[in-house]
Formats: structure tokens, sequence, C-alpha cells
């Protein structure tokens, strides 16, 4: 599918962790058979060779779940029945058909693909599967998929639950949305493709994944690849397919000043916006600043420094913040009037002001160290 998002990382493949397809030489025919029986027969896109009514379901099927599908699917095909009144239309009109469906390049894409073949293919839909792959918005398993269920023709699909199915029952590691998980994928569903029953093995593919094969909570009791399912035997089904590997977020580094005097700490308030906003918290200074002097300056303190405490690791959102807490004590003071937006407070007043988890952490470890001089 076009667009699925792709990670050149490759964390965690392993070559090794692909099996032979030849290790399950009936994957196909236990599919079939089980769609035969359990898969879905009437969605209104079946039934029909039409490669029009095929192309357009896929398309929609691409981000968006059967039930919402339905009734645009038909209201589509009931203003646009064929690519000559779609080729016609004003790109408005079908985009109207599309609103509330979501993702509008599908619907631009349609309109696009419907006037290069009005242009190109005298208003056919083209059978070359090299001709369909160059229309706007068709990927190579949304291709594979139409030229299976129109064409009849032995091509592979893999598209998000495809990776799934995949990922579980051959217990693959590694992010499939990853070039070289994918890559694999390909050369698996590829080779896993049955001589006959081409459209009924794509659509079972599809089913098992829409129906059992699942994210959460699959119905393995009811798979009829429960006995080969590596995931399965492996205890690993919630872990496989692996998720997104986690990007390495930013690291930055500051020094939190625990300044101390008979018994007291001092706590700034945080400018209202950024991070901590509006919450108290120890003042701080970058790394290499000269503690002694900014002390002097800012707070019109003499300070000592007292033995060093562990550094902390906290993590936002957009980055991790190494705290380095700097226990120092008061040995004097200038006389001046309270400064706004600091306060000096008992180990436990500032542990029930409203202060950050890491603040919490180091007021919570000079407690139990006694260190707080009374
Ligand atoms: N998802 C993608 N293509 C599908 C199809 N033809 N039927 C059901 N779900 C699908």
């Amino acid at each position: 599918m076009k667009g699925e998002a792709s990670d050149s990382a490759d964390l965690h493949y392993n070559p090794e962790s692909f099996p032979a397809a030849t290790a399950m030489p009936d994957f196909a025919t236990r599919l079939i058979a089980w769609q035969h029986h359990h898969g879905r027969h009437d969605l209104p896109w079946q039934n029909t060779c039409d490669p029009y009514r095929v192309w357009l379901s896929e398309i929609m099927l691409q981000q968006t779940q059967v039930t919402t599908v339905i009734p645009y699917y038909q209201r589509f095909l009931a203003r646009f029945p064929d690519i000559e009144s779609l080729a016609a239309a004003d790109e408005n009109e079908v985009l109207q058909h599309w609103s509330g469906l979501g993702y509008y390049s599908r619907a631009r894409n349609l309109h696009a693909a419907a006037g290069i073949m009005t242009e190109k293919h005298a208003g056919q839909f083209p059978r070359d599967f090299a001709q369909i792959l160059e229309l706007p918005g068709i990927g190579r398993s949304t291709a594979a998929a139409i030229s299976a269920f129109a064409f009849g023709e032995r091509r592979a699909i893999l598209d998000g639950n495809v990776k799934r199915v995949f990922a579980r029952c051959f217990g693959i590691d590694g992010f499939p949305a990853s070039k070289a998980v994918e890559n694999s994928m390909w050369q698996q569903a590829e080779s896993l493709l049955p001589r006959q029953n081409i459209a009924a093995y794509t659509q079972a593919l599809m089913d098992l994944g829409a129906t059992l094969c699942t994210r959460s909570r699959p119905d393995c009791a009811a798979c009829p690849l429960e006995k080969e399912c590596v995931a399965l035997a492996q205890q690993r089904v919630n872990e496989l397919p692996t998720r997104r590997p986690k990007k390495a977020l930013p690291q930055r580094a500051t020094i939190m000043l625990l300044l101390r005097h008979q018994g007291e700490i001092l706590l700034e308030k945080r400018p209202p916006s950024g991070i901590w906003g509006g919450l108290w918290s120890f003042p701080e200074i970058e790394e290499g600043t000269d503690v002694m002097q900014r002390c002097s300056e800012r707070f019109g303190l003499t300070v000592e420094s007292e033995p060093a405490m562990h550094s902390l690791d906290h993590t936002f959102t957009h980055f991790k913040l190494r705290i380095t807490p700097q226990p120092l004590a008061v040995t004097g003071m200038l006389p001046r009037a309270a400064q706004p937006g600091q306060l000096w407070l008992t180990l436990e007043d500032a542990i029930d002001a409203a202060i950050p988890s890491p603040v919490r952490t180091l007021l919570q470890r000079l407690t139990q160290a006694g260190k707080v001089k009374k």
C-alpha cells in the first residue's frame, strides 16, 4: 500500500528468523478452505470482476474499515458508475462524495487515474500490472489485489493486516515497515501464492487479518493456522508484529541547585509556559557555570558545596533530561527583600507544593538521607 510508513533503521531484523515458505506447504490450502466456510462473501464489491469496482473498493479500503466504506462505496458508485462518468466529473463533486472518509488524496488520485485511463487506455482499466502500478494512488499491494480480484492474476499482496499474519505465523521479528523486513515479507508472500484460486486466497488473507488475527485480542482458537503459528507456540502473539522502534530522543542536561539554609530549601516558580510551566522547582544553571559566582549574583548567597548526589533522568515526549543535583549549604545571605517567585520552604512543605516529579524525587532523597540541616 502506498504511503505506508517505512523506517530505515531495520532494528531487530534477523534473516535467520525467516523460515522457508516450504515449511508450510499447505498454508494457502488451509486459508482458502477457511475462507470458504468462515470468510466474508457478501461485501458489495465481491462477486464482481469489474476492475472499476474492484479498484474503487481497494482504494476506499486502504485506510478505512469495511463497515465505514460500504455506504460510501454504494453512494459513489451510484453517482459515478464507471470510469467514463468519473473522468468526466468535476473534482469537487468527487471530493464531495468522499467527504467524511478522510485521506482525500485518494479521491483526487482516483479522479486523476480515471482521466489517465480515458486518455491513455481507451477508457478501460489497464490489465497490464506495470500499467496499473503507474496509476496515481496505486501501490504494489493494491495493484496486486486488483489484479487478483479483477483479472485472476497470481500476484502477492502485503498490506498491514497481511504483515501481521505473517509476522505471527512465521515468528518474524523486526518492524514490518522497515525495508529489510518488508522485502523479506514480499518474498514470503510471493512464495506462498497458490497455483489456483488466487482471488479466494487473497480474500482469505485479508479476512484472516481483519477478523481473527487482529492486532489486539486475536481469536487464535478459531484460526486455521493455530497449530503452525510460531507466535502462538512461543506465546509471543502480543509481541508480534514488532512495534515501531522508538526514536532516540535528544538528550539535554541541567544542573539543579539544592540550596539549603536553616532547615529550608529554595524553590523558584517556573515561567507559565514551557516545561513544568507554573510549577515550583529548584533553580537551574547550565553545565560549566561558576556556581559560587551565580549564587552570589542571582540570590545574594554565599554557599559551600555539600556531598554530591546521583543524577536523575527524566523523559519528556520530545527529549530526555539529565538532571544533576548540586547540593549547597548557604553560609551567608545578603539582606534583601524576598524575591517574587522564590520560596524558602521546609522539606515537608516543599514536597507538598506543586512540583514536578523529579523535584519530588530529589526532595525525597534529601529527606531519606537526612541531609537538610535543621
Ligand atoms: N481490505 C482491503 N481490501 C479488502 C477487500 N477486498 N475486502 C475486505 N477488506 C479489504
